[in-house]
């Protein structure tokens, strides 16, 4: 994803207009999420077997992955991988135009061949993520050997270039297997940008070779808070499990997810915490705080006043030695800096933090935390990156290139994008998976609190508030999973779906909006997710 890919998407939005609703139903046709732009039924069916072969039309970069996608779920079905031929007139043709806009495709499927044109491989692969909801969901079990697919044509296209999923791997870390498969199920719904939250209070999960305690000890957590925090790190009361929480990602594993990754159009944008968030780094380097004290990596959850020192020029040495390593890891064009929630306490109370203020003329400390970021994003744009930040980074000004992620609400979002800063939003009452998602809590998982259910995420409009010049900053949306009660993988499931659904049906749909219409062919999706083996939570389409 990048800007400019930007302009071209909004004005490709306007052609996409057929709109569509349960008549796919009605047609035979298995319901398909998120919602594309225009389903014409036609006449028979093709037969997919372990004889179908691809012909890919194009020598594009990209389309072998889109290639391999296909060839995964023909294997998937059939038990067999599908060859490529050199052939034409091959059972499966996959092949670009310049007459579809950027990630668009066309898939023409006929009795005698399925045809799949995209506006580039992304849009290729998409079809195939389409093409997918179209075979019966048994069929996925490897010993089907042919299946018929409905004679189709489907003509789609994305409304929204950033459609954004966090994983927060600092509060419970997640396996590189785990991980992978997050990023399967984003392409599957056709999410394109994975936020990977790494540093936070509680863990420091990725390997800087420059500073080996960052991981050497700011990745073990001595112990987690079991139940629901009542109220503070030494709250009497507080029932930890005693059993130390660890893990992290090595540069190997890195390298490996972020391809992983962009072979299915996703771009991983990663997140380092500045300045608050931050205890994990002062435990493992404590001279990166105001006092220098030796901390432990954060049991419990919440706000902490332990921040890192913006006084200090050794905390911007390290900083610049971090995202060096960063950026060479990640080639996303975007470098999360965090941003959130940093109060000010330590701050007060520090002669370096508090002489910076004095040499820089600075009236407040968010105006300490603008200059820090300010500092940060100049380094970064020295290396060809910009930056994202939380909405708390507004508060003492921005630079034009800063792009705001909105989650206290839209209004940050709102404020940025009328001053034309591009704009991620990520409101909690929308996008906070991490919230229940029934009002009968009594049978769920411990979760953080709140209340999301799924029609409130589908009803989500991310351009309210805005006018037809501001929308256009709208980059997307982006769901949020934070884990600080999702201590394993299959709870980080059950709270990403169905959910997920129902967001990218929010990044990805024009023609949508439709609710009833959406848990009709929901009921379809999840017959798919059922044969992917992926937990979804059954609570959450009860309400
Ligand atoms: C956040 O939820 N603290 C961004
Ligand atoms: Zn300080």
């Amino acid at each position: 994803m990048n800007t400019a890919a930007i302009a071209k998407v909004i004005s490709g939005t306007a052609i996409v207009c057929a709109l569509m609703c349960s008549c796919m139903k009605g047609s035979g046709l298995p319901g398909i999420v998120p919602l594309p732009g225009s389903v014409v039924a036609e006449k028979g069916e093709f037969v997919l077997s372990g004889e179908s072969d691809i012909y890919i039309a194009s020598g594009a970069e990209g389309m072998e992955y889109a290639a391999d996608e296909l060839k995964s779920v023909l294997s998937g079905i059939c038990g067999v991988a599908a060859l490529e031929s050199d052939n034409p007139g091959a059972s499966v043709v996959l092949g670009l135009s310049d007459e579809l806009g950027v990630s668009s495709y066309l898939l023409d499927i006929s009795p005698d061949r399925i045809k799949i044109t995209g506006g580039d491989p992304a849009g290729v692969f998409y079809a195939v993520q389409t093409l997918k909801q179209l075979v019966p969901a048994q069929a996925y079990n490897g010993k089907a050997g042919r299946v018929s697919i409905p004679a189709v044509v489907i003509n789609d296209s994305p409304k929204m270039m950033y459609r954004g999923v966090m994983l927060d791997a600092a509060r419970h870390f997640f396996t590189k297997d785990e991980v992978k498969t997050f990023l399967d199920i984003m392409a599957l719904h056709k999410m394109n940008v994975f936020h990977w939250h790494l540093t936070d209070d509680q863990g420091w999960r990725i390997e800087i070779d420059s500073y080996p305690e960052l991981v050497g000890t700011g990745s073990v957590r001595k112990r987690t808070i079991v139940g629901k925090d009542p109220g503070g790190e030494y709250d009497e009361t507080t029932v930890y499990d005693e059993t130390p929480h660890s893990g992290y990602y090595t540069k190997d594993d890195i390298r490996e997810i972020v391809e992983y990754a962009r072979r299915r159009f996703i771009t991983v944008i990663p997140e380092v915490e500045f300045p608050g968030h931050a205890v994990a780094a002062l435990a493992s380097y404590p001279w990166l705080g105001c006092t220098g004290e030796q901390y432990e990596v954060r049991q419990t959850w919440d706000i902490d006043d332990r921040v890192f020192c913006i006084g200090k020029e050794s905390t911007f040495r390290f900083f610049e030695d971090v995202l060096a390593e960063v950026t060479d890891l990640f080639p996303s064009e975007y470098i999360h800096i965090g941003g959130d929630e940093c109060p000010s306490k330590m701050w007060e109370k520090c002669p370096h933090c508090n002489r910076r203020m004095e040499q820089e003329h600075l009236d407040s400390y968010r105006q300490l935390q603008a200059y820090g970021t300010f500092r940060l994003e100049k380094f970064l744009e020295s290396r060809g990156r910009r930056i994202i930040g939380w909405d708390e980074i507004l508060e003492a000004g921005i630079s034009p290139s800063a792009v705001v992620m909105s989650w206290r609400g839209t209004e940050g979002g709102i404020k940025a994008a009328k001053s034309g800063n591009y704009v991620v939003m990520s409101p909690t009452g929308y996008s906070y998976f991490d919230y229940y998602q029934t009002r009968n809590t009594e049978n769920e998982p411990i979760a953080w609190g709140g209340y999301l259910p799924l029609e409130k995420v589908y009803s989500f409009d991310p351009y309210e508030g805005l006018d037809a010049d501001d929308k256009k900053f709208v980059l997307g949306v982006q769901a949020n999973l934070w884990t600080e009660y999702i201590p394993d993988f299959r709870q980080a499931e059950y709270m990403l779906l169905p959910r997920l659904a129902a967001m990218s049906e929010v990044a990805w749909s024009s023609a949508s909006g439709n609710y009833p219409d959406f848990r009709v062919r929901l009921a379809d999706f999840l017959e798919l997710y059922r044969s992917f083996g992926y937990t979804f939570s059954e609570t959450a389409l009860r309400e």
